[in-house]
Order: C-alpha cells, then sequence, then structure tokens
C-alpha cells in the first residue's frame, strides 16, 4: 500500500525577518507533526523568541512561508486570522498577565471573552490549571503584582493551556522556577502533547528540560536552524555548534558576541 503523508501541524519554508538592517532570521525551514513536542535552543538573542511569535502570528516575517494544518497563514485576513488564534496557546518570556485582572480571569480570559463561557464554568476550569501548575486556590482571587515571580510564570503557563489550544508555545517556561516546580511544570508540557495531543513548541536553555520534553531539537544559530533532529540523537550529533551548547563551554564554534 502506498504511504499516506500525513499533512504537518506547521510547516515553515524560507522564513526570514529583518528589523531595519538587521536580519534575524535569514532562512528558517521546520515541519512539525501533529502532537510532537519540539525543542528550540540557541543563544540569546539568536531570534528565538521572534521566530515563534511569527509563527504564531503576533509579528509578521519579511518573508517565507507558514502552513498551519496545510494552510498558508502569511497573509491572512483579519477574521481568519482570529480563528487561528484560537488554535494557538502563549507563554510569554515575561509572563505578561494583564495586571488589572485577578488571576483567574487572566486564566479564564479566552474562555470568557472568546468562548463566551459562563463564569462560574470558565472558574470552575481556571481552578484546575491552578492546580495544575501547582498554585493554591487562594491565588485565584490575587492580582498577578501580589504573586512571586514563579508565581506569575506559572499563572501565566495555566492561562497558556486553558483553552486546550492545538498548538501552544512555551517561551522559557521554567526560568526562575525552583527545581522541584520545573519538574512538575516539564510533566504538564508532557501530558499536553502526549495525553491532550497538543503540538508544543518550547524554547528553553535548561537541557535538563530539554531532554524531558522534547521530541525533537532544533537549534538556532546565524538565523538559521543549524541542527534538527530526535532528542536520542542530541548527543551524538556530530555538531560542533550543538555540542558547544548543550554542554555550556565557553570555547567552541559559536561567536557569543552579540551582532
Ligand atoms: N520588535 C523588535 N524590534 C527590533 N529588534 C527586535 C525586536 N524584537 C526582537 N528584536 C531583535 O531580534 C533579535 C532576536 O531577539 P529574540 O527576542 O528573538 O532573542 P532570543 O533568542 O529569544 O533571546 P533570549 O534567549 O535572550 O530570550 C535581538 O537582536 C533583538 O534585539
Ligand atoms: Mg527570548
Amino acid at each position: 500500500m502506498p504511504e499516506v503523508k500525513q499533512v504537518p501541524k506547521l510547516a515553515i519554508k524560507n522564513l526570514t525577518k529583518s528589523f531595519g538592517e538587521k536580519q534575524v532570521l535569514t532562512g528558517i525551514n521546520l515541519d512539525v507533526k501533529k502532537g510532537e513536542s519540539v525543542v528550540i535552543l540557541g543563544g540569546s538573542g539568536s531570534g528565538k523568541s521572534v521566530l515563534i511569535k511569527i509563527i504564531a502570528s503576533l509579528i509578521s516575517p519579511s518573508a517565507g512561508s507558514i502552513q498551519i494544518d496545510g494552510e498558508e497563514v502569511t497573509n491572512i485576513n483579519s477574521k481568519n486570522r482570529d480563528k487561528l488564534m484560537e488554535k494557538f496557546g502563549f507563554l510569554f518570556q515575561g509572563g505578561a498577565l494583564f495586571d488589572s485582572l485577578l488571576v483567574w480571569e487572566n486564566i479564564a480570559f479566552r474562555l470568557l471573552y472568546q468562548k463566551k463561557m459562563n463564569k462560574k464554568d470558565a472558574r470552575e476550569i481556571a481552578m484546575q490549571k491552578l492546580k495544575a501548575v501547582g498554585l493554591s486556590e487562594r491565588t485565584a482571587d490575587l492580582y498577578p503584582s501580589e504573586l512571586s515571580g514563579g508565581m506569575q510564570k506559572r499563572a501565566s503557563l495555566a492561562r497558556a493551556i486553558a483553552s486546550a489550544p492545538e498548538i501552544i508555545f512555551f517561551d522559557e517556561p521554567t526560568t526562575g522556577l525552583d527545581p522541584i516546580m520545573a519538574d512538575v511544570i516539564n510533566n504538564l508540557i508532557v501530558s499536553n502533547s502526549k495525553e491532550l495531543g497538543a503540538t508544543t513548541i518550547t524554547i528553553t536553555h535548561d537541557m535538563h528540560s530539554a531532554r524531558k520534553i522534547a521530541d525533537k531539537v532544533a537549534m538556532l544559530y546565524e538565523g538559521k536552524i543549524i541542527w534538527f533532529g530526535d532528542v536520542k540523537n542530541m548527543d551524538s550529533s556530530e555538531n560542533a555548534y550543538l555540542d558547544q551548547f548543550i554542554h555550556g563551554r565557553a570555547e567552541g564554534p559559536i561567536n557569543f558576541l552579540a551582532k
């Protein structure tokens, strides 16, 4: 029987992004299957956050193609863009909670305002998600400013997963968390992809976390993905750049000077 080719959940071709003279992404190609967990590695300033914001339609690329479920989304109209955005969950690097909303309202934001769920049901889901990220019910009725940095991060994570999105972007989900809480969050990311079938794209500098959550690893350097493969092949890649990065060596081919 001929093999049926599955349409990738996400297919990126020749994607570039410049800010003025500065070329941040110079030709990204990446295919991600449904339910797969991809971890993006790369030095500070290498364009990781820019890349996932472009995929999530939060900033526009300079050129190239992005297909989600086989549909081109780079030149989408605003009505279809709103529909597309419902597929996405996003944990921002800095958390980015709404200061004027209570913690539970932040978590339930989309359920309330996009899915028009009633308050009682939305609060119920927010409570479940709070628990999943290791926050007590008491935190539900606090404002984000009343939480510690790590607690804000976890509340942001609860918001990213609350509407059960199809594709979830996690920008440094474990940075600033203690090792036990980091493990809780790693498990949560794994369960979102393995049990709920979400496709996840995670940026992390934490190699322990990367090994735990990744099916596939993509290493970004000088605007391109210089290594992409199964996490189990990461240690035998014989790629000097990836090797230097995963072992955190100061010496090696990677030029750390910001361009
Ligand atoms: N809106 C913007 N306007 C101009 N330049 C930008 C903008 N956003 C990002 N950049 C630049 O793009 C480059 C990549 O930024 P990005 O935030 O993607 O880095 P990163 O890989 O996520 O780094 P880190 O690990 O420190 O978070 C940086 O040089 C940054 O200054
Ligand atoms: Mg970043």
